[in-house]
């Protein structure tokens, strides 16, 4: 991918935050105006990624309220996927990688020794670049496969895969063809499905590594409204390259950079701060797409001047 152009640098700090980048306050507060503490927010302090000697990541701390969508931006190779995979403890798969800093999920560090990492992974569930349906299956049984991977028993299957499967915005298409193979599905309807499996297992944050760097404009839409919907109930980070799908889906944007050592987060902030980097309601969303001249990809700061009106209000 390209360096970013000099236009995008103006809004990208150099510095580097050493604390723990709390990107605004949105505590929740009840009718009487007092702090309401609630799950599925997670927060890392001072994370680093090593794959044997090499460092690939520094000191990245950030905070995801809870219900919010963040989108991960940055150039290829600055650590995107490896932060995204610290966040749920798949980076210890890999052999020979190292990390150091904290994940905490609900106040608590998930990489504490009394810690089930299986447990970690069920609740915060991740998605791929690459959609990953067992083929074997089909397709009703892609959305229950990681219950039976968990050991999970679920009373009504049925209810379940309907429910997973609306929630993941796939209900309409496969309804008629639930024997069918996950195979057989589009690209697009197969990272839906990937969506409904993780939903299956019914996490509190959800981590999606480029769900759409394969899918047509068509397919990209209905997998974004799908990560808006599930923004209601759970917390969602999104890497993308794609600077307007932040905008469209994210409710907070992080910004890393690698200038050739570890990979940093430079940049974090709510993505309608100061009316440059915006969210946007469908209807804005609309005529946003239908602006002459909108750029797709990179690091091209296309939105950064098209004040909109953000998503929701805060809570
Ligand atoms: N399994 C691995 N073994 C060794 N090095 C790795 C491994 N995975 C990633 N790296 C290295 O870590 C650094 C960060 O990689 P990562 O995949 O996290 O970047 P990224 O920002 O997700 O890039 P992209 O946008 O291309 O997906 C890179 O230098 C990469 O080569
Ligand atoms: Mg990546």
């Amino acid at each position: 991918m390209d360096t970013p152009n000099t236009d995008s640098t103006e809004v990208i700090s150099t510095s580097v935050p050493t604390e723990t980048t709390v990107i605004e306050d949105r505590t929740r507060r009840n009718a009487d105006n007092l702090e309401v503490k609630g799950g599925g927010g997670l927060e890392t302090r001072g994370l680093h990624a090593w794959f044997n000697k090499h460092h690939a990541l520094a000191d990245v701390s950030l905070h995801f309220p809870e219900n919010t969508v963040t989108g991960l931006i940055g150039p290829s190779g600055c650590g995107k996927s490896t932060f995204l995979r610290m966040l749920n403890r798949m980076h210890e798969f890999i052999p020979r990688a190292s990390m150091a800093g904290e994940v905490l999920f609900e106040g608590r560090d998930i990489y504490a020794t009394d810690v089930n990492p299986i447990e970690i992974r069920r609740r915060i569930g991740m998605v791929f670049q690459k959609p990953n349906p067992f083929p074997a299956m089909n397709i009703g049984e892609n959305v229950i496969a990681g219950l039976k991977l968990a050991k999970i028993k679920v009373k009504d299957k049925d209810t379940l895969i309907e429910e997973c499967l609306t929630r993941a915005g796939l209900w309409k298409e496969v309804k008629d063809r639930l024997k069918a193979p996950g195979g057989s599905l589009s690209g697009g309807q197969q990272q839906r499905l990937c969506i409904a499996r993780s939903l299956a297992l019914q996490p509190d944050v959800l981590l999606l590594d480029e769900p759409c760097s394969a899918l047509d404009p068509g397919s990209t839409l209905r997998v974004e409204e799908t990560i808006v919907q599930l923004s209601e109930s759970m917390t969602v980070v999104i890497v993308t390259h794609n600077m307007q799908q932040a905008a469209r889906v994210s409710d907070y944007c992080a910004f890393f950079l690698s200038d050739g050592g570890p990979g940093r987060l430079v940049e974090a902030r709510a993505a309608s701060a100061e009316g440059r980097f915006t969210v946007c309601s469908p209807d804005h969303r609309r005529r946003f797409s239908e602006r002459k001249g909108s750029r797709q990809i990179g690091l091209v700061p296309s939105p950064w001047d098209t004040p909109l009106t953000p998503r929701r209000t805060p809570k």
